[in-house]
């Protein structure tokens, strides 16, 4: 039996596909490629949500409704903020929001960016943001998040970064939207599930700690030893290695590419690239066989920090995309109408054994 599940196809899905072994990612019949940095992410939202959530309008506007209607429900909570982490504010402000209600497919998204920029902002002690409902979605999230507006090649970054984490097959935040989705609790239900599934460092924590491990490093020639040393002490080395792909994380490359556009600290790409050339070799050495390569995390880490988003909100910022894909799995887990519900192997002390 294997504890993670590993192999176990556990659902059906029309909405996306990880090939781990030629390092693909699929999403409603396109390559990645194809969408991050082509299409917006309020078109990308739409397109994966066909058929299964309908739209009324121009998706832009949707969105840009969805977060002034999510803004007026949520600013009043910002006291509560206080002395919370931003992944913790985040999931306090969508835990507020009632279950069911007309278009809360779209209150959910919109709701995930101004939870996200609200949170962060509430942890460093700054009022919030209203949103712009005329804004694209990628632009008006900078906005809300930094208090200044964006340029157009920052909102194409961040655009390109929300596309890029839409959707990613049932990963451990998916399956877990699923599973509560599974028992009709809800939507915004399933959503808060997926965000504190998410939330930990083995998924969607590990951008920030992936630059307290190039901060740590410092520079290129004190890579190698200082992963070794890691390897040795029997650490994980943040950005690296995945449940799926056997080879190079397709989203790695679209981020790195993005990343590469923004000025952020000079050499800061260069000096990644020296770390993760050293970190694939220490990982070759010293976990020979077990194929470990670069995930999405590691360049996020690079192009959230170019974006001038502090590390504790990379993990809310990683939310605020992946909210669309949690609510589209969860509409399309409970359409399959059956409560998820495996089994467990009870190896404990049977009555008889026990007396
Ligand atoms: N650094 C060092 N060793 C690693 C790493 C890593 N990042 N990842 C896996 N390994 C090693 C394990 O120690 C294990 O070694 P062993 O055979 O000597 O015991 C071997 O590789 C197999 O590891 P598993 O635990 O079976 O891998 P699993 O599929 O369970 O883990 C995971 C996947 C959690 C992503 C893991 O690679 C990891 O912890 N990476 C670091 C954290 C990270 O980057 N998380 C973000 C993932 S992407 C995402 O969720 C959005």
């Amino acid at each position: 039996m294997a504890i993670g599940l590993d192999d176990v196809i556990a659902a059906e899905t029309i909405l996306s596909h990880v090939d781990g072994e030629a390092g693909r990612l699929i999403i409603r019949g396109h390559d990645l490629e194809e969408l991050a940095g082509h299409v917006t992410y309020e078109s990308a939202v739409a397109m994966l949500w066909d058929g299964l959530v309908p739209l009324q309008g121009d998706p832009r506007a949707v969105f840009g409704e969805a977060r002034a209607g999510a803004y007026a429900r949520l600013s009043p909570l910002a006291a509560h903020l206080k002395g919370l982490t931003p992944v913790e504010g985040m999931r306090l402000l969508l835990a507020a929001l009632p279950d069911s209600e007309r278009d809360h497919a779209s209150l959910a998204v919109g709701a995930a960016a101004v939870a996200a920029a609200m949170a962060v902002r509430g942890a460093q002690g700054l009022a919030s943001i209203a949103p712009d409902p005329k804004a694209g979605h990628a632009a008006d999230l900078l906005h809300m998040l930094r208090g200044a507006p964006a340029d157009e090649g920052e909102a194409r970054a961040l655009d390109t970064y929300l596309v890029t984490i839409l959707d990613h097959g049932l990963n451990a935040s998916t399956f877990t939207a699923r599973v509560v989705a599974s028992t009709e609790a809800g939507l915004l239900s399933s959503v808060v599930a997926g965000l504190c599934a998410l939330k930990g460092p083995l998924h969607g924590g590990a951008p920030g700690p992936v630059l307290d491990m190039l901060d740590t490093i410092g520079s290129a020639d004190r890579a190698e030893a200082w992963l070794d040393a890691a390897i040795a002490r029997n650490e994980r080395l943040m950005g690296f290695g995945h449940r799926v792909y056997k080879v190079r994380d397709p989203r790695a490359d679209v981020l790195k590419v993005a990343a590469a556009t923004l000025k952020g600290r000079d050499n800061r790409i260069a000096f990644a690239e020296a770390v993760e050339k050293a970190a694939l070799a220490v990982l070759a050495r010293r976990k020979p066989g077990r194929r470990l390569d670069t995930n999405v995390e590691f360049y996020t880490a690079l192009l959230l920090e170019a974006l001038s988003v502090p590390r504790e909100g990379f993990t809310p910022l990683f939310a605020a995309g992946r909210t669309a894909g949690w609510v589209a799995h969860a509409i399309e887990q409970a359409r399959a109408g059956r409560i998820i519900r495996p089994q467990s192997r009870y190896v404990g002390t049977w009555p008889a054994e026990a007396a």
